[in-house]
């Protein structure tokens, strides 16, 4: 019998990583519960990432958050994934089922959804919604936000084959469109969600002059102080409202947070300590 004396070991394997908030979220989460939690950044490279994460399993890790670049080669390394991180294509979330096998999820596009829906009380059922981008962060939120029925999903990418791979690809789930951002169609859409990596080089997508409206909810999945390009974009074209993905983040770590320790913590006091920084 073995007996383990102190926290348990949680790592977010990125590459970088050291900007990332989820040791300060998932350590707010722990104090809800007066769990011993030790959530640490790994900083790993493409090619030590296999290695690197058996390694931290057989040493006793209890679980694992991975982000860019590593979601698709998690996806590959797991013994086994739920049907929706196998259709994202994408694995965030690790959970040890036992020293040697590991189990893969993907809790992005449900932390979307519930920020979405149940945080912003934005209605996606329904609505005619604008995805902006093509790359693997659309990919993890197709699903969920397809099981949320809108009436219409357009997929609008720089590169429109991307847009049109993944329409195909996802095609079973439910209807979608795909182009280019010029041919998005220039009457307003309900939410427009950014997904592309623009924001981050402060460019927004070149979209109709109409396709965003004073009834518009608008959702940057990028986050950090202050607006982001997209949001002041979309409150200088007089959007309803204009978000960025804190809550996202909060709610898709809380996802993971339920599935290691079966409780899942509050997640307002959270966002709200994100949002006042
Ligand atoms: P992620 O996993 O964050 O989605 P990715 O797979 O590299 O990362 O995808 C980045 C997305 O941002 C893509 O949709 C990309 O468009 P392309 O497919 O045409 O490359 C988009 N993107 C990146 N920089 C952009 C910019 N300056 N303007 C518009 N779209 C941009």
């Amino acid at each position: 019998m073995s007996i383990s004396i102190g926290p348990d070991r949680y790592v977010l394997f990125g590459h970088p990583v050291g900007h990332s908030w989820s040791p300060f979220i998932h350590g707010l989460f722990a104090r809800q519960f007066d769990h011993l939690v030790d959530y640490k950044l790994q900083d790993v490279e493409p090619e030590n990432f296999r290695f690197t994460v058996i390694n931290f399993f057989v040493e006793g890790g209890s679980g694992a958050n991975v982000t860019l670049p590593h979601k698709p080669a998690a996806a590959e390394i797991v013994n086994d994934l739920s049907a929706r991180a196998e259709r994202a294509r994408a694995v965030n979330t690790l959970i040890r089922r036992s020293a040697t096998e590991l189990y893969g999820e993907n809790t992005d596009g449900i932390g979307l959804v519930m920020d979405l829906v149940r945080n912003l009380g934005v209605t996606v059922a329904g609505a005619r919604l604008l995805i902006l981008g093509a790359g693997g962060a659309v990919r993890g939120v197709l699903a969920p936000l397809l099981e949320q029925e809108p009436r219409e999903i357009r997929i609008a990418n720089r590169t429109p084959e991307r847009a049109i791979g993944l329409r195909d690809e996802f095609s079973d789930l439910g209807e979608m469109s795909a182009s280019s951002f010029d041919a998005v169609d220039d009457k307003p859409w309900d939410i427009v969600v950014n997904a592309t990596a623009a924001s981050l080089a402060g460019e927004v997508p070149a979209l109709p002059p109409r396709a965003v409206s004073s009834d518009t909810v608008c959702y940057d999945m990028a986050y950090g102080r202050g607006d982001t390009a997209f949001m002041r974009w979309a409150q200088e074209r007089g959007a309803l409202r204009a978000y960025k993905g804190w809550g996202m983040l909060v709610e898709q770590a809380a996802e993971s947070y339920l599935l290691w320790h079966g409780v899942r913590p509050a997640t307002r006091p959270v966002i709200d300590a994100l949002e006042r920084l």
